[in-house]
């Protein structure tokens, strides 16, 4: 069998797949049931210094293709979560906290509070549906270096920053964020969309724009990872529409260090985590590559 395990900004992972954020990451206990179910690494839901209820519903329409989600940031507040974490133990692989903020001193105090708990800290600057804190971040060059730059400054562990693709040219926030010090950045968040309901006449989410994810917007994402691996140093975490091992397989080759997985956990279950890697693990058998990490960027080196 050939080498599955890949490390990340100096953490070890046993395969390239993680749980990406906002995905069943809202507790503990889940986040020990997609480990178990073979994930490589987990990243939970999106905190803050408050906790938040998000919005009423609808807040997710299923589009067929994809996911359309609007929550609102629901989560239980930064120490809350931790006192959970701790209080439940082990997880058995890595925990990324994501964090978020409507200011860059609750960016920095959460993601202070929640380093003691966990591996990374990775910075949600890219909610493409909750006011100020995707558009005000992740869209505005000064305020990303600003907010990047602080949290790396107060923080040991690394800090991955996750961008949004609702932005005109994303490898160029990719280099403003390595540049404030970023560990790493995970492209992509969701783009924004809208869906209507005919018969209804209106909006189908409550907050009526919602973020975009699942098989449609792969493309993009793939796009995205590519154009970034040619302009920064540091890892590249691919996320966006990744369901099968081959899926898994373009994102490594257009230059990801790891994947994240989302949607395809609403739509197949944990089990898509042990699907992937076997399938991941058969691709390298049958392969002359050693391991995943040879396999990271060679698409650039064929063109
Ligand atoms: C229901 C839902 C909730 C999400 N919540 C968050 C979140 O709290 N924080 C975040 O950074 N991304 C969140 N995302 C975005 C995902 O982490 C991911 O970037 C996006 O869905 C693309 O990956 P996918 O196509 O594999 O789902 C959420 C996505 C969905 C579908």
């Amino acid at each position: 069998m050939k080498k599955l395990e890949v490390e990340l900004c100096g953490i070890r992972m046993k395969n390239p797949l993680m749980l990406a954020a906002g995905v069943l990451g809202i507790s503990p206990s889940l986040l020990k049931r997609v480990a178990d179910a073979g994930a490589g690494a987990v990243v939970t839901k999106s905190l803050g210094v408050e906790q938040r209820e998000g919005f009423s519903g609808p807040v997710l329409v299923d589009l067929g293709y994809g996911l359309l989600n609007a929550m609102g940031l629901p989560n239980p507040g930064v120490r809350e979560f931790c006192r959970e974490l701790e209080e439940f133990g082990e997880i058995g692989v890595p925990v990324v906290a994501s964090i978020y903020g409507f200011s860059v001193e609750e960016y920095v105090e959460a993601a202070a509070y929640a380093e003691r708990y966990v591996d990374a800290v990775e910075l949600n600057v890219s909610c493409p549906h909750v006011e100020k804190v995707g558009v005000q971040f992740g869209q505005s060059p000064e305020l990303l270096r600003e907010v990047v730059e602080a949290v790396r400054s107060a923080i040991r562990k690394p800090v991955f920053v996750k961008l949004t693709p609702n932005v005109t040219n994303i490898a160029e926030m990719a280099v403003i964020a390595e540049d404030a010090g970023a560990d790493a950045v995970v492209a992509i968040n969701t783009v924004r969309g809208l869906a209507i309901n005919p018969e209804l006449r209106r909006p189908e989410l409550s907050a009526v724009f919602g973020g975009l994810s699942g098989p449609a917007i792969k493309p993009i994402a793939l796009r995205c990872v590519y154009e970034i691996y040619q302009r920064v140093n540091i890892p590249v975490v691919g996320c966006g529409g990744v369901s099968t091992w081959r899926d898994a397989v373009e994102f490594l080759m257009a230059g990801a260090s790891a994947v994240q997985i989302g949607s395809a956990v609403y739509y197949r279950g944990v089990s898509v985590f042990s699907e992937i890697s076997r399938g991941l693990a058969e691709f390298l058998n049958s392969s002359e590559f050693s391991s995943v990490e040879e396999l990271v960027g060679i698409a650039h080196r064929s063109t």
